[in-house]
Order: C-alpha cells, then structure tokens, then sequence
C-alpha cells in the first residue's frame, strides 16, 4: 500500500468516529476533540506504524496467521483490543483507500482489498479464537 499517498489517517479517524477506542491510546495526549486527534503527532506515528505493518501482511496474503502472530498476542492477550474494534479499523481502512485511489477500485479490486483486510482482521485477532 502506498501509504504516503493514503495519508496516515486511519488511526485517527478511527478515534473520531469510535470513540470508545480512545480508551486505548490514553497515552497518547490530547484526544479531546476531532482536530486535536486528527493533529496528534502521536495518533499519527501511530497510524503510520499500523499501516507500515498491514503493507507487510499484504506481501504475504497466504501467510497472515504467521506473519500476524506476534501482533495477535500483543493485541488479544496483552491489550485487549476487541475483534470487533479491528474490524472497524478495516472498514475505516478500506473507505480511506477507496476515497483515495477511487477510479482505481474497480468492484473486483474492492472485492479482494475487502478479502485481505478481513483476513488481516482475523490473522490479528487469532489469538482470541
Ligand atoms: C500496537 C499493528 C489495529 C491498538 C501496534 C503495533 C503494531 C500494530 C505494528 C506496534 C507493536 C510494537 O511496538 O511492538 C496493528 C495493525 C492493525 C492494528 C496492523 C490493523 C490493521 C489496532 C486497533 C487498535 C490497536 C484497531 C485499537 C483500537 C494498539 C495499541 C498498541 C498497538 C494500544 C500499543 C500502542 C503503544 O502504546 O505504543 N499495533 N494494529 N491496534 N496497537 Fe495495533
């Protein structure tokens, strides 16, 4: 994924809409408002971090379990994300990508970027199963 394109805002938009993900990123400084977390340097570095991450999953689509495993440890056992909270951040992902790069979304395309998402979501939350 070509996420200097993208922009890193999936995080950040995560946070706005489902506010109840902020519970986890209370470290993070100010979270008071939609401008304040959409300009957080932080939430930011952050995004950047769980982009970089999905961009190295989707170079490996037949073994997300594996490359996701360590990940699914830190964010089922250790923090307790919710599969559910993921899944919200694959629908926010794939409508920040789709606003993004729009002519080059035929349905085909959406339909697979659709696929990998959910299967990153699933290789990230295995650890719950
Ligand atoms: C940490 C990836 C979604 C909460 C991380 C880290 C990565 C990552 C690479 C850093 C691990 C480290 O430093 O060792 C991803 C990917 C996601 C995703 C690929 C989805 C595609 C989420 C969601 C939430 C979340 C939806 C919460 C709503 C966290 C938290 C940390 C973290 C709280 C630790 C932050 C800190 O204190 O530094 N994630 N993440 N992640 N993630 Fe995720």
């Amino acid at each position: 994924m070509r996420v200097d394109e993208v922009g890193v805002e999936t995080l950040g938009k995560l946070l706005v809409v489902y506010p109840w993900t902020q519970r986890f990123f209370e470290s993070f400084g100010n979270l008071a408002s939609a401008d304040a977390i959409m300009g957080n340097t932080k939430v930011k570095a952050h995004d950047k971090k769980i982009l970089d991450s999905f961009t190295e999953g989707l170079m490996h689509v037949d073994h997300l379990k594996c490359v996701f495993v360590l990940l699914s440890e830190l964010h089922c056992k250790n923090l307790h994300v919710s599969p559910e909270n993921i899944r919200l951040h694959g629908k926010i992902l794939v409508i920040t990508v789709v606003q993004n790069f729009g002519k080059e979304f035929t349905p085909e395309f959406l339909a697979a970027y659709q696929k990998v998402v959910a299967g990153v979501a699933n290789a990230l939350t295995y650890k719950y199963h």
